[in-house]
């Protein structure tokens, strides 16, 4: 695997990748990766002759500088992960290299999806995940970009990015990968207590069951029995749960033919801040 830190080390080297007609997938990430991360690679592998993994912690993205400082950096495993994987390309560039101006500018209109869920909860967190996004686009010129279900809004605030940027990226969804007992994989399951494991199971549970009533119970009722499950354990702090259109993310009041809906939660179990989602058609 080549492992480049600076920008133009990166580009001379793409820059021959795409001259041999070679397709490039790029997987950004911010390490402390796990078979969640791994999965995206291993998804692109059949689609694109050169896969590029970043890793970057990305300041802008984050509302408390204190979970930056925390957040996890096992580098010299991710690396060695990535090359198991038999990832092409390791891009690892400092906070100096992709922010060279410390106050550099930025703001892209993403209406309601920057209003709800994880734009509410967290104030310009999209802001800064596109600005990063934008930056990598550009610099790397993937055909596709691979981005994870479990984080369903990212993904569609990013799709929202490449529209309004008018940007020649295929956007690849993969499917969230979970432990065999459903709990949807994140480096912050590193965080939980034994009980606090076991706790959040409950999660992939009442999804797993809004799924199952989907079209059985209109969606009011479905939603008041999902909050009262989750809330029925009192070590689960539920931030919100709701069933939406896919598209908007806008709360579901009945269910429309045509369209997909999904069932996102964010819940504090432990202190540690767990979000999930589901399709539910
Ligand atoms: P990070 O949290 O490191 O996630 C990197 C990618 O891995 C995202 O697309 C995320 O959705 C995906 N991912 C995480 N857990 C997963 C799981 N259990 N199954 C499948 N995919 C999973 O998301 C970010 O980083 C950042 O916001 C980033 C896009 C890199 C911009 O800084």
């Amino acid at each position: 695997m080549e492992i480049f830190y600076t920008q133009q080390a990166l580009d001379l080297f793409l820059e021959k990748q795409r001259n041999q007609g070679k397709k490039v997938a790029l997987v950004p990430t911010m390490g402390a990766l796990h078979e969640g991360h791994i999965s995206l690679i291993e998804f692109a592998k059949p689609l694109a002759d050169c896969i590029v993994c970043s890793i970057f912690v990305n300041p802008t993205q984050f509302n408390d500088p204190k979970d930056l400082e925390k957040y996890p950096r096992p580098i010299e495993r991710d690396i060695e992960l990535l090359e198991n994987a038999a990832c092409d390309v390791l891009f690892m560039p400092s906070a100096e290299e992709m922010y060279p101006q410390n106050d550099e500018k930025w703001e892209i209109d993403l209406g309601n999806l920057d209003q709800i869920w994880e734009g509410e909860h967290r104030p310009g967190h999209f802001q800064g995940v596109t600005q990063i996004v934008y930056k990598l686009f550009k610099l790397v010129k993937p055909d596709m970009a691979c981005f994870g279900q479990k984080d369903f809004q990212q993904v569609m605030v990013i799709q929202k990015m490449i529209d309004i940027k008018n940007l020649p990226v295929q956007l690849i969804i993969c499917p969230t990968v979970r432990s065999d007992e459903g709990l949807a994989l994140s480096s912050r399951n590193e965080r939980l207590s034994a009980q606090g494991l076991e706790t959040a199971l409950i999660l992939s549970k009442t999804l797993n069951f809004i799924k199952a009533n989907f079209g059985e119970v209109n969606i009011t009722e479905l939603k008041a029995l999902a909050i009262d499950q989750l809330n029925a354990d009192k070590e689960v702090a539920l931030e919100y749960f709701a069933i939406c259109e896919t598209t908007t993310l806008e709360e579901a009041k009945e269910i429309l033919p045509g369209k997909k809906y999904v069932a996102l939660v964010v819940a504090k179990i432990d202190q540690v801040r767990l979000i999930d989602n589901m399709l539910l058609n």
